[in-house]
């Protein structure tokens, strides 16, 4: 396996902890390299179920090494909570299997804060995930941010901390007992890792980075001002890591069969109707951090089609499809006209096609409907997901991963 990148290329949870998990068995390295615990990445291994928010989802195979890159913005309470939880389900976290990028910026209590009672506040509701993730992107970009390595030198660690509060006006003392409390638990994670992943990387490691959000929730290329406060799109990988661009050539796009987004904004295939139910019912469409309902909607190929340019994606991954099992038919948005989407119509095939593991056993209208949207968005679909589990998947050419 080449070093490959997995990212949403819709607004998020399109099925990144599934196929990053099933991917990992090829894999010796996951890094995360954006974002924070605004993501939430489920994964049903048999019987267990885990919920990650920021730890990578190669931690559930003890075998892998997994990393969080200084891309990422990290909340210190909630990762040690995180790894309390998983290991709670039989998963062994050590140090030598969970290396935290030295240079991560960290989110404080004061971001957490600041994110809700921003959202309280404004006119310009994004519905955030209310973690703090923009407050503490502003603070890295400010020049204000507290980052991990900042802990190992208490004296430095007052000083940014003071740094911090002439902007953010708290009690610099309260924060510094509170982060002080945790300080050894969490140093024992914190290296300076971006030479060690090259140094893997050029001694012939597999490192998968592990993408959150989705590109439409990028903030630069997104529907903005309703996005994420990181770039999610692929590149980012190489920035939020430190292991060059060309290092990775491979970028898998993650695309759920129909659409959904969670919070405010534009998602001009939305449905407002039963179909819309039915696919939220269907699909468990509620969000794995804020349990918020997610809005569901039509795919739409010209939106998936420029996020497959943006990123460069080498391959897809076609999520979900089993959730539009009982339709009698679906709709492709297939172009915009004065903004307003204009759909093609298929007929459905309404029969189940849970668990299926070959493309052969797809019913005709169904690949059909993989061949079409693999058409219109110009990327090879390398793997059909035929349900949540690791085995519920048709891989199509697993040589491009
Ligand atoms: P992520 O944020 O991109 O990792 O996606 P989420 O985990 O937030 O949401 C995807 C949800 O769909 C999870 O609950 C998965 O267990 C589930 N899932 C993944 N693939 C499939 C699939 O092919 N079919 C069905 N029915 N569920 C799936
Ligand atoms: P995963 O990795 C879906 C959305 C929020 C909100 C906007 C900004 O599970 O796909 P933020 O808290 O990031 O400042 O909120 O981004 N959002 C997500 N939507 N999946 C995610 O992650 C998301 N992470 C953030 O709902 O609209
Ligand atoms: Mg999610």
């Amino acid at each position: 396996m080449a070093n490959l990148v997995v990212i949403g290329t819709q607004w998020g949870d399109e099925g990144k902890g599934k196929v990053v998990d099933l991917l990992a068995e090829q894999a010796d390295i996951i890094v995360r390299f954006q974002g924070g615990h605004n993501a939430g990445h489920t994964l049903v291994i048999e019987d267990k179920v885990f919920k990650l928010s920021l730890l990578p989802s190669g931690i559930i195979r003890e075998d892998k090494i997994t990393v969080i890159g200084n891309g990422v913005v990290l909340d210190p309470w909630v990762l040690l909570k995180e790894i309390k939880q998983v290991r709670s389900q039989g998963i062994n976290i050590s140090a030598d299997r969970l290396l935290v990028a030295d240079n991560t910026p960290l989110i404080m209590p004061y971001h957490s804060n600041l994110d809700q009672a921003r959202e309280k506040a404004t006119s310009n509701k994004i519905g955030t995930t209310g973690r703090g993730i923009g407050p503490a992107y502003e603070d890295k970009v400010g020049r204000r941010a507290i980052k991990a390595g900042d802990l190992k030198d208490v004296d430095l660690l007052w000083k940014r901390l003071k740094v911090a509060s002439e902007y953010h006006g708290f009690e610099v003392q309260q924060v510094f007992d509170e982060i002080i409390t945790i300080r050894d638990e969490f140093l024992q994670y914190v290296n300076p890792v971006a030479e060690w992943l090259n140094e893997q990387a050029d001694a012939g490691k597999h490192i998968m980075f592990e993408g959150a959000q989705g590109s439409m929730l990028d903030v630069d290329f997104g529907t903005y001002p309703f996005v994420t406060s990181s770039n999610t799109l692929a590149g980012m990988a190489s920035i939020g890591s430190g292991v060059p661009h060309n290092k990775i050539p491979n970028v898998i796009g993650i695309t759920k069969a129909y659409t959904t987004r969670v919070g405010e904004g534009p998602m001009p295939t939305e449905l407002h109707d039963d179909v819309g139910w039915h696919i939220a019912e269907v699909g468990k469409e509620k969000g794995t951090v804020t349990g918020r309902d997610r809005r569901c909607g039509w795919f739409d190929a010209v939106q998936v089609r420029k996020t497959c340019m943006l990123n460069g994606c080498t391959g897809i991954a076609f999520m979900k499809m089993d959730v539009l099992d009982q339709l009698s038919s679906i709709k492709i948005c297939v172009d915009y006209i004065d903004n307003t989407p204009v759909y093609e119509e298929m007929s459905g095939w309404r029969t189940s096609t849970i668990g299926m593991t070959q493309y052969s056993e797809l019913p005709i209208q169904a690949q059909q409907y993989v061949d079409k949207i693999e058409e219109l968005i110009k990327t090879p679909i390398v793997l059909i997901s035929t349900g949540p589990e690791r085995d519920q998947t048709i891989l199509l050419n697993d040589s491009l991963f």
